[in-house]
C-alpha cells in the first residue's frame, strides 16, 4: 500500500443553533478513529469538521436570544463546539465555519461557475419548508401533528409545523443529473454505504428528481448570490460546499487536488443531501464526486432519534466526566455496529466499562507489568524458544492486525475493535493457563517464565498500537509504562499496518510505572 495514499475524511458541519449532544460526538469519534488509523498507517490524512452557521434556523435562534446571528455563532462555536473536540479527544486537522471568507468567497465562485454553465434559472417555489431540517418538504414527508399542533401538517422529524413558501427563487437543474447519479451508484457500489443507505438512495432517485430551489429572498443571513444580491444561497447548498472550500477549491488548487475526493461520514438523516444533491452539484461544476458517503445510524433514546429539539439530548461531558473520553470512544465504537442504530443506556455503558475496559484490558496491563516488575526487576525479559501456546498468541496478534485493517477499509469500526479484542481475550486466557506466578516458584523455570512474560508484554505493545486510534489517552499511558519511546518512537508514529509483526519490543527495556487505565467507578450498577 502506497505510503502517501490520500485519506480525506469529514464530519457534517453542525448547526450552531444549540450545543452538541452525544449524537454529534458519535460522528466526530467515528471520523477521528478512521483518521487516526490512516494517519498511523502513513496515509496522507486530513480530518475536517466545523460548523454550519447560515440560514433561518440560526437567524431565529439568535434573534430569540437577543443576539445577531454572527454574535450567536461566535459564542456557540467558542463555548460549545470547539470545546467538544477536547472533551472527546478529536485530532482534527481543520475546523471550518461557513461564515469565514475562505468559504464565502469560494461558494460564490462555485455559484458563478454553475450560473455561467446554464445550470441555474429563475422560477417560483411553492411548497412547504421545515426550518428545523432547513429542507423543502414533499407532502409524503409530512404527518398530522398531535398535542399543541393537533390537526396541522408537521415535519415527521421535528414534529413541528412546516411553513408554506411562495417565493421567486433561483433553481438548480438537478433533474438533469438523475441518470448520471443512477449510473454512479451502479458503477461504484461503495459510493453510498452501508447497503441499506445505498438502497434507500437508489429508490429515491428512481422516483425522479425535481430541480432544487437554491436561493431565498425573505431574509438575508447567508451568502449573497453573485449575480443577484437580493438573494442569499439556500443554506444546504452553502453548507455542502464546505468540504471543498476548506481544502482549497477556488483558492489553492494544488492542495485541493491533494485532498479531494473525500470520505463523508454523516448520519442517515442527511444522507440524501450528501448522496444525491452534493454529487449532482459537483457533476455540474465538473468536479469529481466524493470517494464515499457513509450514512451511519442513530443513537436512540426511548426508541426515537436522540435530539435536542425533543429534549432527549445528553451532553458528551455527562459521560466523559465520569468515565473519561477513551471509554466514551470505545463504548460507542464497539457496542454499536457502525451503520446501524443503537440505544444508549448508562447500565450498558457501565457494564461494558467494567467488564471490557477495567477487568479485560486494564487489569491485563497492570498484572503483566507488575509481574515483570516483580520477577525481572522491571526489565523486559528475553524470550527463549516459543512453545505452541506462545505461537498461538503470535498468530492471534498477526491475524488481529490484518483483520482490523481490513475492517477499517470498509469502515466497519466495530469489527476492527472486535478483531483487536481477540488479543485481550487471548492474553488473559494465556496468563491463566501459563500461571507465571507458579513458574516463578522454581528458579529452574526462569527461561520459561521469561518467554511467557515477554509474550504477554509484546502482546501489550501490539495492543497499544492497534488501540491507539480508538483510545489515544490510555494507550499513551501504557506506551509510557512499556518504556518503549526511546527504542520504538512515539506511539502515534507506530505504523499500524505493521503492528502485528512480532518481536518489536526490545528485551532489556526498562518498564515505567503504569498509571491506572480504567479505575473502577463506585456509582456503577
Ligand atoms: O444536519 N444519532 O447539522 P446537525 C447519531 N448542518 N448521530 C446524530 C444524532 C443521533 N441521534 N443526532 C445528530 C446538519 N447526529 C447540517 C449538516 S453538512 C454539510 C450540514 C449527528 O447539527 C449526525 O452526524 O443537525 C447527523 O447527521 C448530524 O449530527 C446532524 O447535525
Ligand atoms: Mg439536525
Amino acid at each position: 500500500m502506497a505510503a502517501d495514499k490520500s485519506f480525506y475524511v469529514t464530519t457534517p458541519i453542525f448547526y450552531v443553533n444549540d450545543v452538541p449532544h452525544i449524537g454529534h460526538a458519535y460522528t466526530e469519534v467515528a471520523a477521528d478513529v478512521l483518521a487516526r488509523w490512516h494517519r498511523q498507517a502513513g496515509d496522507d490524512t486530513w480530518l475536517l469538521t466545523g460548523t454550519d452557521e447560515h440560514g433561518q434556523k440560526i437567524l431565529r435562534t439568535a434573534t430569540a436570544n437577543g443576539a445577531t446571528p454572527q454574535e450567536w455563532a461566535d459564542r456557540l462555536v467558542e463555548s460549545a463546539w470547539k470545546p467538544l473536540l477536547d472533551t472527546i479527544t478529536i485530532a482534527n486537522d481543520d475546523f471550518i465555519r461557513t461564515t469565514e471568507p475562505r468559504h464565502e468567497v469560494n461558494v460564490q465562485k462555485f455559484l458563478t461557475t454553475l450560473y455561467d454553465a446554464g445550470f441555474i434559472y429563475t422560477g417560483e417555489y411553492e411548497g412547504a419548508y421545515c426550518v428545523g431540517c432547513e429542507e423543502y418538504k414533499q407532502p409524503s414527508d409530512l404527518v398530522v401533528g398531535t398535542g399543541e399542533y393537533e390537526g396541522q401538517q408537521v415535519c415527521a422529524i421535528h414534529s413541528k409545523p412546516v411553513e408554506s413558501l411562495h417565493e421567486k427563487n433561483y433553481f438548480f437543474r438537478m433533474s438533469d443529473f438523475e441518470q448520471r447519479l443512477l449510473d454512479l451508484y451502479e458503477a461504484r457500489p461503495d459510493f453510498v454505504q452501508p447497503e441499506s443507505a445505498r438502497n434507500e438512495v437508489i429508490q429515491f432517485v428512481k422516483q425522479g428528481l425535481a430541480d432544487l430551489s437554491i436561493s431565498r429572498s425573505t431574509f438575508d443571513w447567508g451568502i449573497k448570490l453573485p449575480w443577484d444580491e437580493t438573494h442569499v444561497v439556500y443554506v444546504w447548498f452553502d453548507a455542502l460546499l464546505n468540504y471543498i472550500t476548506a481544502t482549497g477549491y477556488g483558492q489553492d488548487e494544488a492542495n485541493f487536488a491533494r485532498r479531494w475526493p473525500a470520505t463523508h461520514i454523516v448520519g442517515k438523516d442527511i444522507l440524501r443531501f450528501h448522496a444525491v444533491i452534493w454529487p449532482a452539484m459537483l457533476m455540474a461544476a465538473g468536479i469529481d464526486v466524493p470517494k464515499q458517503v457513509y450514512g451511519h445510524g442513530w443513537l436512540l433514546v426511548g426508541g426515537e432519534k436522540m435530539s435536542k429539539s425533543k429534549l432527549t439530548g445528553i451532553a458528551p461531558s455527562d459521560i466523559t466526566d465520569t468515565f473519561g473520553s477513551d471509554a466514551f470512544r470505545y463504548y460507542f465504537m464497539s457496542a454499536i455496529t457502525f451503520g446501524q442504530d443503537g440505544s444508549f443506556s448508562w447500565e450498558d455503558l457501565s457494564a461494558r466499562y467494567h467488564a471490557e475496559l477495567a477487568n479485560g484490558f486494564g487489569n491485563l496491563a497492570s498484572r503483566a507489568l507488575a509481574m515483570v516488575g516483580k520477577y525481572f526487576d522491571g526489565a523486559v525479559p528475553a524470550p527463549g524458544d516459543y512453545a505452541p501456546a506462545d505461537k498461538a498468541i503470535i498468530d492471534v496478534v498477526a491475524a488481529a492486525a490484518v483483520e482490523a485493517d481490513a475492517a477499517i477499509e470498509t469502515l466497519a469500526i466495530h469489527d476492527a475493535i472486535s478483531s483487536i479484542w481477540t488479543i485481550v481475550d487471548a492474553l488473559n486466557g494465556y496468563i491463566t493457563e501459563q500461571e507465571p506466578w507458579a513458574l516463578a516458584k522454581d528458579p529452574a523455570n526462569a527461561p520459561r517464565l521469561a518467554t511467557v512474560l515477554y509474550t504477554v508484554t509484546e502482546g501489550l505493545r501490539a495492543l497499544a498500537v492497534l488501540l491507539s486510534p480508538v483510545m489515544p489517552l490510555s494507550t499513551q499511558k501504557l506506551w509510557n509504562a512499556l518504556g518503549v519511546e526511546a527504542s520504538l518512537g512515539a506511539l502515534a508514529a507506530q505504523p499500524v499496518r505493521n503492528a502485528g509483526t512480532w518481536g518489536q519490543l526490545v528485551p532489556g527495556t526498562a518498564l515505567g510505572t503504569l498509571e491506572p487505565l480504567f479505575p473502577r467507578i463506585e456509582t456503577a450498577e
